[in-house]
C-alpha cells in the first residue's frame, strides 16, 4: 500500500493515493474525488494541477534543472544537435548511427511543401504576422495528407512527424519572403537543418547568401534549448486538441497559436521591442524597472519571470553565453545588449524581483541573438515554434500511446445567473 492523503468530508474519510515521480515529486490522485464527495477541485491557471504522467522532460524550478529524457540541457546544448535532440525527445533514447541517419534522411526528404500550398501565401496580406501564417499553413497540411491522419496508425504518425519537422522551416521562411515581396527559395537538401532555414530566409534566386557557421551553430543550440518544456501553455494545448483524437497537424497548429501570446513564446519579440523603446527613449532603465513594479501600470518586464523557475532558468544562462559569443565572433556592438545587461543587473538586486523570484527567462537574451542573425522581430516567435516542434510531437505521441488515454475535459464552478425563465422581447425592460 503506497502513501495516501485522507480527506474528511461530511463524516466520511476519503483516501486519495499519492503518486510519486522518479525525481521524488509527489501528486495527489484526485480522480475519484467527485465520485466520492460530489466535489471537484478548482485551480485557475493549473498552478497545482498535473494533467498527465510524462517520461519526456523534467523541470525542477527551485534548483534550475532541465532534463530531456534524463539528459541535462547543458550537455545537450554542448554536445548534441537539434535533430538528434528531436529524436531523443520523440523516441525516448539517443539514436545510434543507423537510426539517426535514417531519421535525418527522412527530414531532409520532406522539406518541400505542396506547390498548391504556395497559393495560400497570396491570400494573406503582406503584413500578416508570420505566426498566424505558420499556424494556418501547418493546419492546412492536413488537407494535403489524407494518407497520414489516423492517430492510431503508427505509419501515419511516423510520416506526420517527418513532415512537420521538415516543413515548418520552409513554411516559416516562405512567410518571411512573402512579407518582403521576394520569391520563395526552395529548400536545399545538401544543407543541414539550420543552414537550410537561413538559406531559405536570406538567399535570392540571383544570389546565394553565405551562411556563417557561427550563426547556424548558434541557431541549432537555440532550437535545442526550446525543444521541450513539459506541460506549458502551448504543449498543454497540443495535448488537449490531440485528446479528441485529432490529427497531429491540427494539434500542432493550435499549439503554434497558443505559443504566439506575449506571455509565452511571443515574449521574445516583446523583449526586443521593449529594449528598443528603452534605448530610443534615452536608455532610462530605472524608469522601466519602476514601471514594472507599479501595480497601477500594466507594464511587465518582458523576458523576466516564469511559472516554474523560481531560482533561475538554466536555458537563459546558456543563451546569455551564446549571445556574448555570437556578438564577439561577428564583431557586432549591440546597444540593446547593454540595456538588457543593465536591466538584469538592477532587477537582480531589487527587492520586488527578489521577493517574487523573478529572473531572466529563455526569452530575455534570445532576441538579441536573432537580431544579430538579421532575423526580423516578428519571426522570433516562429523560431521558438520551430524549436518546440519536437516537444509538441513527443508529448502528443506520448498521449496517444498512454494506456490511460482520455479526452481532456476540465470541469468548472458555475457562477452565472440561477435558472431564469425566457422573457419575450416585448416584455423586456428598456
Ligand atoms: N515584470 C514585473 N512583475 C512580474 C513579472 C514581470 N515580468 N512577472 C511576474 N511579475 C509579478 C506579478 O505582477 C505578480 O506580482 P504580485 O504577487 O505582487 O501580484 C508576481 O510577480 C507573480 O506573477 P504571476 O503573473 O502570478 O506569475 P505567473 O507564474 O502566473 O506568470 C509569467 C509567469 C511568465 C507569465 C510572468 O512572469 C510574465 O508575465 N513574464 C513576462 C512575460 C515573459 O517573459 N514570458 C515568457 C515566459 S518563458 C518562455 C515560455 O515558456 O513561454
Amino acid at each position: 500500500m503506497g502513501e495516501s492523503v485522507k480527506i474528511r468530508y461530511k463524516g466520511k474519510v476519503i483516501d486519495l493515493p499519492v503518486e510519486e515521480g522518479v525525481m521524488g515529486e509527489k501528486g495527489i490522485d484526485i480522480s475519484t474525488l467527485r465520485k466520492s464527495t460530489g466535489m471537484i477541485t478548482i485551480d485557475p491557471g493549473f498552478v497545482n494541477t498535473g494533467s498527465c504522467k510524462s517520461a519526456i522532460t523534467y523541470v525542477n524550478g527551485e534548483e534550475g534543472i532541465l532534463l530531456y529524457r534524463g539528459i541535462p540541457i547543458e550537455q545537450l546544448a554542448e554536445k548534441s544537435t537539434f535533430l538528434e535532440t528531436a529524436y531523443l525527445l520523440i523516441y525516448g533514447n539517443l539514436p545510434n548511427k543507423k537510426e539517426f541517419d535514417e531519421f535525418q534522411n527522412q527530414i531532409i526528404h520532406h522539406t518541400m511543401i505542396h506547390e498548391s500550398a504556395k497559393a495560400f501565401y497570396d491570400g494573406f496580406p503582406p503584413n500578416a504576422h508570420p505566426m498566424a501564417v505558420c499556424s494556418a499553413v501547418v493546419g492546412a497540411l492536413a488537407t494535403f495528407y489524407h494518407d497520414s491522419l489516423d492517430v492510431r496508425n503508427k505509419r501515419h504518425i511516423e510520416i506526420s512527424i517527418h513532415r512537420l519537422i521538415a516543413k515548418l522551416p520552409t513554411i516559416a521562411a516562405f512567410s518571411y519572403k512573402k512579407s518582403i515581396g521576394q520569391p520563395f527559395i526552395y529548400p536545399c537538401n545538401m544543407l543541414d537543418y539550420c543552414t537550410n532555414f537561413l538559406h531559405m530566409m536570406f538567399s535570392v534566386p540571383c544570389e546565394v547568401y553565405p551562411i556563417s557557421s557561427v550563426i547556424s551553430k548558434a541557431l541549432d543550440v537555440l532550437l535545442i534549448l526550446h525543444a521541450d518544456h513539459e506541460q506549458n501553455c502551448s504543449t498543454s494545448t497540443v495535448r488537449l486538441v490531440g485528446s479528441s483524437m485529432c490529427n497531429l497537424f491540427a494539434s500542432v497548429s493550435a499549439g503554434i497559436y497558443a505559443l504566439w501570446g506575449p506571455l509565452h513564446g511571443g515574449a521574445n519579440q516583446q523583449v526586443i521591442e521593449m529594449l528598443q523603446t528603452i534605448y530610443d527613449g534615452g536608455g532610462d532603465v530605472k524608469k522601466y524597472i519602476n514601471k514594472a513594479k507599479d501595480k497601477d501600470d500594466p507594464f511587465r518586464l518582458m523576458g523576466f519571470g516564469h511559472r516554474v523557475y523560481k531560482n533561475f532558468d538554466p536555458r537563459s544562462r546558456i543563451i546569455k553565453k551564446i549571445c556574448d559569443d555570437v556578438l564577439n565572433k561577428l564583431g557586432i556592438h549591440e546597444p540593446l545588449l547593454q540595456i538588457a545587461l543593465k536591466l538584469e543587473e538592477i532587477a537582480l538586486k531589487d527587492e520586488y524581483f527578489l521577493e517574487r523570484k523573478l529572473y531572466p527567462n529563455v526569452d530575455f537574451y534570445s532576441g538579441i541573438i536573432y537580431k544579430a542573425m538579421n532575423i526580423p522581430i516578428n519571426m522570433f516567435p516562429v523560431l521558438f515554434a520551430i524549436g518546440r516542434m519536437p516537444g509538441w510531437i513527443a508529448q502528443w505521441k506520448e498521449l496517444q500511446e498512454d494506456k490511460e488515454f482520455k479526452i481532456g475535459r476540465p470541469r468548472q464552478i458555475y457562477v452565472g445567473p440561477p435558472k431564469t425563465d425566457y422573457v419575450p422581447i416585448e416584455e423586456r425592460d428598456g
